[in-house]
């Protein structure tokens, strides 16, 4: 309900005036009311809760109660590792380099990140390299006075040459000690480096790999997230690769942490490792890994460096992999997923990231994942999340991605999702409606669409018959007309969604294309097949028609328009009925929809929906009836259908109820009788409507019934500026003369 002082400003209007409402709320108010609310809350961003504690699902997610998801806390040791294996390293296969121009980098992966120089090209070279590394292992070792990390092993864990944990902290506060291994760790790295003995060629490979992890028990995040570096550089795998992300991911967890993964260029080795590895044999690695990337991404500074390094690039290849696991690897896909696309979202964010999900066509990508997991409601919300982010950039380029030249040839339930978050968005933000307009080519695309599925089915392609009074059925199998209608529903709620922002709604109401489509619905398209799609095309009609332009192409139309909409009218289904009898109520402002109308004895069924119990149905008909009776000559016809006996039948029913729609019985009653010219009430008719009056017009008794103070509000707001005026009116003119000249005394 509406605070009093709403009518006031809206209710002073002359009765004599055909008008829709003020008090109900039509779609104009709606539209204007909406729009109020909007235009405080446009310059707010939609608020993305973030998870509370950094998790890989959360709470509501559905993947948290499936009972083999991957944990999100868990002790990590030293213990867990495998002991490395000790295949001797490809130092001793270097000769097949000869014939191959490109060196194998580690991994066997192409170095797209930089990470590892390149390796020089001559053999020589190369084993020159190999005696440099080790004298500076040495030196490294001699530098910092440890004893060197590499040698010899009696492969137990926990003792060797090399000094066991308890030596080491031994030598300094565990602050110094963590800093040196760091600097160790780095050195270490860069020594294997310029030697190219990182990957798995070196021969002190399991040696180097078994020290590090019993360096993990010192449990350092700092010096963790260096051992892990290192780890991955010498392209540890299975368990262990697991364990490594693990532990970075773990890591990750703790916000505190975050300053090592921006000055560690730790995020590369993450993006190496989404890069290369198999989805099939390191599924679960590769899940730690984006989950990580999905709590690094929550922070905007190292936001900023993914988007540097190219994450969005990456992310488009992992997404490729994706789609082509197979189905014993579905779920943890699915589990990569929603970590994937919630870093995606959290990459969205940022507007330097909006040309890079075009370049890499991330969002046709995303089409396909939301195709092979529709099932999943965390990564639908979370890619929904991402389409809100973008729309105005990828929806309108949607017809110029290569793998979706135009969205015709996306497959159906694509389409139908896309539009159902455009729906979706355009419902709430007044600021994606007009986006989404101004958007090159969004309309364009929409009317393409709208124009492909309304005829796909239908016998070749028929052109609109723009005078089509006989409505045709479309020879479609029910079963594909369904879905293109799915299509056609959603299609249509974007538009009448974007209609409500007050410079898109007139530009579109003016534009012919849009409102032939619209009627070509109507006309080929029946009730009983489409009566959702049809109740919806008139009810856009009905918006659109708010906006009342000399370019308005509704206005253009309305006696083509008042024509198809007559099978609604005559159908069997009351929402296309009361949908129908809404735009008539608009429409029949016009002298040629009144007179086809009349016609087509329209208005015999207008008179019988006043006896209709709804509410609503009855306050359209009124206001056809209203507009009708403007015309002297229709009077005596609506007379004759006994228009006058149900209005004062519905008066009385309806009005202590509802003193708007009593207002606008008055209203038709009194356009009816000509103001008092015409006598086309019997004086039955005449004396009880009299007495409905008489009763009604005393507030106490008139709104004696409503017992909710909120409501009794305003419902004596309604009486009084809706109903009192013009039934004094009608009273007036209703009483006896000599009764009427007693009270004034004349
Ligand atoms: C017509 O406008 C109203 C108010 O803006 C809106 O709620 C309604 O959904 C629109 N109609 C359609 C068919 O979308
Ligand atoms: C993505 O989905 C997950 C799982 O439901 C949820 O926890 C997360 O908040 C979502 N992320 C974003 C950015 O919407
Ligand atoms: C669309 O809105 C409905 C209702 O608000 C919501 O349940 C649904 O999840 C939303 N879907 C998308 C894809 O945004
Ligand atoms: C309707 O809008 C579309 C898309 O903006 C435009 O291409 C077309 O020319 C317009 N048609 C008319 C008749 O205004
Ligand atoms: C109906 O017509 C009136 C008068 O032209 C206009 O103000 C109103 O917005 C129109 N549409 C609706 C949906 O009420």
């Amino acid at each position: 309900w509406r605070s009093p002082n709403f009518y006031k400003k809206h209710g002073k209007r002359s009765p004599f005036i055909p008008r829709s409402s003020t008090l109900r709320k039509t779609s104009a108010e709606i539209v204007s009311e909406a729009r109020q609310s909007l235009r405080v809350q446009s310059t707010q961003r939609p608020f993305t809760p973030r998870d509370g504690p950094r998790q890989l699902f959360g709470k509501s997610s559905v993947h948290a109660d499936c009972n083999n998801r991957p944990p999100s806390t868990f002790s990590l040791h030293a213990q867990n590792f495998d002991a490395p294996d000790s295949r001797p390293g490809s130092g001793t296969r270097l000769s097949p380099l000869n014939h191959n121009p490109k060196f194998p980098v580690p991994c066997d992966a192409e170095d797209t990140f930089k990470a590892f120089p390149k390796p020089p090209a001559d053999p020589l070279e190369v084993k020159r390299g190999l005696a440099g590394a080790r004298a500076r292992l040495l030196r490294v070792g001699s530098l910092t006075t440890l004893p060197p990390v590499v040698g010899h092993t009696d492969g137990k864990s926990g003792k060797n040459i090399v000094a066991s944990l308890d030596e080491w902290q031994k030598l300094g506060s565990s602050e110094g000690l963590v800093d040196r291994l760091c600097d160790l760790c780095d050195c270490l790295h860069g020594t294997l480096s310029e030697a190219d003995m990182l990957g798995r060629r070196c021969k002190k490979r399991s040696g180097i790999l078994r020290t590090l992890f019993h360096l993990i028990d010192l449990n350092s995040a700092q010096l963790n997230l260096y051992i892990a570096k290192l780890c991955l550089a010498l392209c540890v795998h299975g368990n262990n690769l697991l364990n490594i992300c693990k532990l970075i991911f773990q890591i990750s967890r703790s916000e505190n942490n975050d300053i090592f993964f921006q000055t560690n260029s730790i995020v590369d080795s993450l993006l190496d490792v989404l890069s290369h590895e198999d989805v099939s044999t390191s599924g679960e690695a590769l899940l730690y890994c984006v989950g990580t990337l999905k709590f690094l991404s929550g922070n905007s500074a190292i936001l900023r460096l993914l988007l540097d390094k190219n994450c969005i690039g990456v992310a488009q290849k992992l997404l490729q992999r994706l789609h082509t696991v197979e189905e014993t690897h579905f779920t943890v896909a699915g589990h990569i997923l929603v970590q994937l696309t919630a870093t995606l979202r959290n990459l969205a964010d940022h507007p330097d990231s909006r040309p890079l999900f075009v370049s890499f066509s991330v969002l046709p990508e995303l089409c396909l994942v939301l195709r092979h997991h529709h099932k999943d409601q965390d990564i639908c919300t979370n890619i929904s999340r991402i389409y809100r982010c973008l729309t105005h950039t990828s929806i309108c380029k949607l017809s110029s991605y290569s793998e979706c030249k135009s969205p015709i040839v996306l497959p159906q339930d694509l389409v139908v999702r896309l539009l159902f978050t455009l729906g979706n968005f355009t419902a709430k933000s007044d600021e994606a409606r007009q986006q989404l307009f101004q958007c090159e080519g969004c309309l364009d695309t929409l009317f393409l669409v709208y124009g492909t599925y309304q005829r796909r089915d239908t016998s070749q392609h028929t052109p609109l018959q723009k005078d089509a009074s006989s409505p045709r059925k479309p020879a479609a199998s029910p079963m594909s007309m369904q879905q293109d209608d799915d299509v056609l529903v959603k299609l249509v709620r974007v538009l009448a969604n974007m209609c409500i922002h007050s410079t898109v709604g007139p530009a579109v109401a003016s534009n012919t294309t849009c409102i032939e489509l619209l009627m070509e619905t109507i006309e080929l398209r029946s009730v009983q097949e489409s009566e959702e799609l049809l109740v919806n095309v008139a009810a856009t009609i009905n918006n659109l028609s708010f906006y009342q332009e000399e370019s308005s192409a509704v206005r253009h139309n309305e006696l083509t328009i008042a024509k198809l909409l007559l099978k609604l009218v005559l159908s069997s289904s009351m929402d296309a009925m009361l949908e129908a009898t809404r735009v008539y109520g608009n429409l029949s402002q016009s002298k040629d929809v009144r007179d086809f109308i009349m016609q087509n004895k329209v208005h015999q069924f207008v008179v019988m929906l006043l006896d209709s119990k709804s509410t609503e149905m009855c306050f359209s008909a009124c206001g056809v009836l209203t507009n009708l009776a403007q015309d002297p000559p229709n009077r005596v016809s609506l007379a004759l259908e006994g228009a006058a006996t149900n209005l004062v039948d519905s008066l009385r029913d309806f009005g202590p109820d509802d003193w708007q729609l009593a207002g606008q019985i008055c209203q038709a009653l009194w356009n009816l009788i000509g103001g008092g010219s015409e006598k086309l009430l019997d004086t039955k008719e005449s004396s009880s409507l009299l007495q409905i009056l008489t009763a009604y017009i005393d507030e106490k008794e008139a709104l004696k019934w409503i017992e909710n103070e909120n409501t009794r509000d305003f419902h004596r707001a309604s009486w009084e500026l809706e109903f009192k005026p013009v039934a004094q009116k009608l009273m007036k003119v209703l009483q006896p003369v000599d009764l009427a000249a007693w009270h004034t005394g004349t």
